[in-house]
Parts: C-alpha cells; structure tokens; sequence
C-alpha cells in the first residue's frame, strides 16, 4: 500500500501509515522512548535530545524524525542510553533543583525523566544562566530557574493560541523565554490563559498562589468568608486525589470547602443561571434593534483580554454581563448581606476556578462596587487540591454534601458552561422559551456540542427569527474566526467564545497532565462527559427555572437588564496596546 511503510524498531517489523513520526511508531507498540520538550500538536522542536534514537551510525531525535521505507532503528542500545543521559544531566546542570519545595514536585516531567534514566548525581556543575522571578502578573508565576527552555509555553502561547506574549530572547547560554523587551508579564499581551502552565514539564510557571491570603481570611474571627466554586472545577479536582479523569467529586468537594472553614458553600452555577437570563436579554434586544451585533460572550476573562489587545476596535460587540462568579460575588456583597444582615465590608468571597485568567479578572477595577471588589480571592483547582492537602482532609472517603442556599445553587444549564459550547446551549434553552413563552421539550442543542474548533449553526427561534451562531473555543480559532468577519467573509448573531482549546474544563488552573497521559487519554472529552452527565442529573435545566433566580428578580433585582441589574451584574471594557 502506497500511504504506509514498513519499519523495523527494535527488531520488530511493523508497518506505519505515511507522516508517523518514530517516537509515535514505538509508542504504538508500547515501546517507550522519554520525551520532554516534545508536546503533541503544540511543541515540536526536538531540542532538548531525550528522546534519540539509533538509526544506523546516527542518533536522531524520534520526536520529529518521519519513518521511512525499510528504516531500522533502535531504541534501547549503550549509545541511545549514555546521550539521553547526558542531555538530562546537562539540563539538571543548570536547573535550580530544589525539588522538595518545588509545586511540580511528583509532577514533574524533568524528575520523571531524570529517574527513569537512573540519573542519580548531577555529573556537570558550574555557572548557572537566567535566575529571574516574575511576579507581577496576578496570574502566572515564572520562575526562570527551573526553566528547561523546552519552549513549550512558546508553542502554547504562541502557536496554539496565537498570543505570542512570550518567546525566546537572547542566544547560546544567555537564552531566555522572555516577553518583548523583557518587560514584566504584566506589562506584556499575555490574556493570563495559563496554558503556558498546562504546557510546562517543570515548575518554571505556574498560577500566582493565593492560598496563605484565604487561609488569613479563614482566620480571621472579623470575617464572614464565602466560597463558590466553578462548574468545571467538580469534574477535574479527584484528579488530584488519585480519582481518574471524569470522575465528578461535586459532594466531596462541598464537603471539603466546609471542612475547610469556609461560611457559606455556594455554587457559581447559580451566577451562571443569572449570567444567562442578562445575557439572553441582552441578545434579544440587541437583535431587535440591530445594534453591536453580533453579540460575543464575554464569561472568558482570557477572551476578553485578548480582545482589548487584538481587536479593540470590536468591545462593543462583547456581551456587558460580567462573569458568573464575578456576577455571584456581587449579589453576595449586596442581595445576601442585605438579607442576612452582614456590612459587605466584612464578606470576603473567593472563587474557585478552573482558570489563572480569573485572578486577573478578580483584580479588575471595573469589576467592583462601592470600592469593594466583586471577588476578593480566586484560587485555582489545583490551590483548593493544595489546601485541602494542607488541612489533611482524606478527600476521597468525604461524604458528599449539597451547596448553601439561596444564591448557592443552579441548574443543569449553567453546569454546561464549563464546556466548549455551553455557555451558547445554556442561553438558548432560555431564549427559545422566553420567546415562544411556553415551556419546550427539548433542551439538549446538540450542534454546539463538539470539539471541533469552530461550530457554526443556523437556529430558528420559534418566532421565526434568525440566529445565526458560532462557537469557538481556543483562541488561535477565535483569532481566525475575528479575522474572518474583519474580512467580511462571516456574519453571525451571536459568538460564543472560550479561550482555551475544550472550555473551561481545561482551563489553566485544572491538574496538569503530564505530555504522555494527554497522549493516551482523551481528557477534554472525560471532562466534557462528566458535564453533560452532571446536567443530566439536575431536575432544574434551565437557568430562568431557577426558583432562586426568580426569587432574586422578584424580591431585589426586579427584571432582567433593570437599572440596578446593570448597576451590579454588568460592566465595560478597556483598549489595551496590541504590543
Ligand atoms: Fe524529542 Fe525533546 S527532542 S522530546
């Protein structure tokens, strides 16, 4: 057959289809062969040696080397195994190697490798490069000590999602992944994503931790702390207890936050319910009168971000809800203070978010009232999985728990956000009973659904009204799909966007996966399931069924887009320089 090959690995014949890469051949026979820099669909640029193989007289990186006709290659001789060695010890050379303390520890892709090669000194010591600490995003962390200059993140920041805040600065031992002129990542177009993190194979980025400053709140006899907790946070926080990919922890997890000390436990499904019928307003009105459409969500802080950069010109089209947490956060500081009779000035709420791009969003000006911020703290899934570690709860065995009432809890459709095309499915199921004013039967808009980069749909409201609708997710897609419309190719109603490839189910403030796993598990698609799985659970489906949504329009907010709505629940955006 013309489109395969037969090659020899290791003594065994196989035939591989044309393309296949000798690191993928060997894997499909369960051949291991280390890799580090390599990072499938993100990174390719075998420099950093670990994975080499004997190829006749040569050794060649397998990571990009494509099988060839009649190739004989060796993966386990004297030689593949002294040069992988030497390449990690010359990395570990110039590696801070406090690994004890360090957050990736046990993670870590640098000290899986080091062992499996049976490195047990570090063989070559001298000068060391770049020691430089970052930490002026509210977000990310970098830590260049521990940098391997893999140049993963740069294939995340740059390649995947079309960013392009970091590269690589400077030439032989002075190589650094840098910003443009080296300013601080605050200064910098970084959108505070976090793949850069997800990408990493060591300690050398990670979130801007926050957990000592909710502790303090915890402590703190004054005040009254609250917290909420994202829909794709319940799908993806076993993963840091040994449960496998998909497993939803929702009870645990509640039981673990009051474990923890927390006031009040409640559910950002419920900011999500309400996010839904603003912004379902919102697009009904902005299709009636036909202005600043089409109307993109603007839930994704990373988005909107990379849109203040990108495409300032475009603001108007983002939807002016705030986010679900940041929309909880302030019905905490105002609808329940109020009934429970709390000053707002001694409620402290923290999000716990499947994303580093939140923290940012959490420290926006434009997202406070009355000089108190919506949010005060967000802490990452993987934070609350440090916290609950810290405080030595056996996670696993907890006994589940449900969500305080009565802003704490949702429906099905806002579970759903944590999904590429969530937000969009969730909106619909509204607008099409708003619209028609009856209840439908159906409620699963399956077209959105999906992993395909952009999905786009015709929908046909039952007053025979037109939304023509795209979903994207990952913004090297969002980036495309902008350009498209810049160039009058696309015309839609309504966008939904998220930043990263999946949702927020793989967002970057979720467990980290390790390059192999992410190879051998589909883990957008386990955490995806889970969601719809937990929608499925819900009696309430839609976000206008809520009876606490209702409750809170009927006694506080009187309708969707009121005064006071717009005063707490929306907000507006920034220029920002493209540079
Ligand atoms: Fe192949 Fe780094 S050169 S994994």
């Amino acid at each position: 057959m013309l489109n395969t090959i037969n090659i020899m690995i290791d003594g065994i014949e196989t035939k591989v289809a044309k393309g296949t890469t000798v690191l993928e051949a060997a894997r499909d026979l369960d051949i291991h062969i280390p890799s580090l820099c390599y990072l499938k669909g993100v990174n390719h640029s075998s420099s950093c040696r670990v994975c080499v193989v004997e190829v006749g007289p040569r050794l060649i990186a397998s990571c990009t080397l494509k099988a060839e006709e009649g190739m004989k290659i060796q993966t386990n001789t004297k030689k593949v195994r002294e040069a992988r060695k030497t390449s990690v010890e010359l990395l570990l050379s110039d590696h801070d190697r406090e690994c004890l303390s360090c957050s990736r520890s046990g993670g870590c892709e640098l000290q899986t490798v080091s062992n499996d090669l049976n490195i047990r000194t570090v063989t070559y010591v001298g000068e060391k490069s770049s020691q430089e600490k970052d930490y002026t995003s509210p977000s990310i962390f970098r830590d260049a000590s521990k940098c391997i200059l893999c140049g993963r993140c740069v294939g995340a920041c740059g390649t995947m999602q079309t960013v392009g805040a970091i590269n690589f600065a400077k030439r032989g031992f002075d190589t650094v992944i840098s910003t443009a002129f080296g300013r601080p990542l605050e200064e910098s177009t970084c959108v505070n994503c976090g793949q850069c993190i997800m990408a990493c194979p060591v300690g050398a980025l990670t979130e801007h931790e926050n957990i000592n400053d909710v502790w303090n709140a915890l402590e703190n006899a004054s005040k009254y702390v609250v917290v909420q907790t994202a829909p794709a946070v319940r799908v993806a926080l076993g993963e840091e207890f040994g449960l496998p990919v998909g497993t939803r922890v929702t009870g645990k997890m509640v039981a673990a936050l009051r474990k923890l000390g927390f006031d009040k436990v409640f559910d950002t499904n419920f900011g999500a319910d309400l996010t839904i019928m603003e912004e379902g307003t919102e697009l009904i009105s902005r299709i009636t009168s036909g202005q600043n459409l089409p109307l993109m969500t603007s839930c994704c802080p990373g988005w909107v971000k990379f849109m203040e950069h990108n495409f300032p010109d475009r603001l108007d089209n983002l939807s002016t809800c705030k986010s679900p947490h940041e929309m909880e956060g302030a019905m905490v500081k105002s609808y329940f203070a109020k009934k429970m009779g709390i000053d707002p000035k001694n409620i402290v709420v923290v999000s716990i978010m499947p994303c580093t791009a939140k923290k940012f969003e959490g420290s926006r000006e434009e997202l406070s009232n009355e000089s108190m911020q919506d949010v005060d703290w967000v802490l990452t899934t993987r934070e609350l999985a440090a916290m609950i570690k810290e405080a030595g709860i056996d996670f696993v065995n907890l006994k589940g728990e449900t969500f305080d009432s009565p802003i704490g809890e949702g429906s099905g459709a806002a579970v759903i956000f944590g999904a590429t095309g969530g937000v969009a499915e969730a909106a619909l199921r509204t607008v099409f009973e708003i619209t028609s004013g009856k209840d439908l039967e159906t409620i699963e808009y399956t077209a959105v659904r999906g992993m395909d980069g952009i999905k786009e749909n015709v929908i046909e409201l039952p007053n025979g009204q037109k939304i023509r609708t795209a979903v994207v997710h990952g913004l090297g897609n969002a980036r495309k799909l902008m350009e498209a419309m810049e160039r009058g190719e696309k015309a839609y109603e309504f966008i939904e966007v998220m930043a990263c490839v999946g949702g927020c189910i793989t967002g970057g403030g979720q467990p980290i996966v390790d390059a192999r796993t992410s190879e051998r598990i589909d883990i957008k698609a386990e955490r995806a399931k889970a969601i719809y799985t937990e929608d499925e659970a819900q009696t309430v489906r839609k976000s206008h069924k809520n009876p606490y949504i209702t409750a809170l329009y009927e006694e506080f907010l009187g309708t969707p887009n009121s005064h006071l709505a717009h005063e707490l629940l929306h907000t507006h955006y920034v220029k920002r320089s493209k540079f």
